[in-house]
């Protein structure tokens, strides 16, 4: 997707009233409904708007008679190839900015990271709050990979990795997982947090190693498989609200 058209998704569609009001005063989806509904909103001075209008860009939207302004952050979706790095800098390789046009990256930053060799869906935003939400163990948000193994997972290992598994040099195991088989050496897992190296790591706790990672899917947010490894797009209101 071009320059030009984040830029114009950002700031001239027209967006629904409740996204608008979430995103540019910090709420949720719900409480900007909620004050929608309960008339603390008016619209162009008009009282008591639909929470699904669709607001042009030159509508003036307050809040408890206080102008709202548009919302003017950037929310990516990432298909990371391996051997790029999570990170906004790095002396020695290619970071996921750099998968960006320059005039995107001002401010952008992934929301969690991936390990050089891993590939598949990386977040950048530059809404601190909601890459705060993917990223706390708080929200306990799922991220969910396929895992490659260079040996078969047994039963007992599926059962560890779901229940909670002691990693190395720690001191409490790691909480229930989603676990299941994809074929005898490959599982699809989805863990709720985000220790160092951790889908490695859990393996390596069950006597096996991981040969192959890859994220599918952060909440409710899925890699869009139309993206090739490398390419990025901006994401939906949907997808935004979701976290
Ligand atoms: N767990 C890992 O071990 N590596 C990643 O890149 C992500 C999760």
């Amino acid at each position: 997707m071009s320059v030009i058209m984040v830029v114009f998704l950002v700031t001239v569609l027209p967006m629904r009233l409740d996204y608008f009001l979430a995103h540019s005063a910090g709420l949720t989806r719900k409480e900007a409904k909620r004050l929608i509904s309960g008339g603390a909103v008016t619209v162009e001075g008009e009282a008591k708007p639909k929470a699904n209008l669709q607001l042009r860009p030159d509508q003036a939207v307050a809040l408890h008679g206080e102008p709202v302004q548009r919302p003017r952050q950037r929310y990516l979706m990432l298909h990371k190839p391996a051997g790029v790095v999570c990170s906004t800098d790095d002396p020695e390789h290619r970071t996921v900015l750099d998968l960006l046009p320059a005039e995107l990256r001002p401010d952008l930053h992934p929301a969690g990271r991936l390990d050089r060799d891993t590939t598949g869906l990386v977040l950048l935003t530059s809404d601190g709050q909601w890459s705060h939400r993917l990223t706390s163990p708080n929200h306990q948000c799922g991220k969910r990979y396929r895992v490659t193994c260079t040996d078969p997972v047994s039963d007992e290992d599926l059962q560890a990795l779901a229940d909670g598994i002691l990693l190395r040099g720690e001191d409490s195991p790691t909480l229930p997982a989603q676990v299941e088989w994809v074929n005898a050496h490959t599982l699809r897992l989805t863990i709720t947090e985000g220790r160092y190296h951790q889908v490695k790591r859990m393996l390596a706790a069950c006597g096996n190693k991981v040969v192959g990672l890859h994220r599918e899917q952060i909440g409710d947010i899925v890699l869009d498989a139309d993206l090739a490894p490398g390419e990025y797009r901006v994401l939906t209101e949907d997808e935004i609200a979701g976290i």
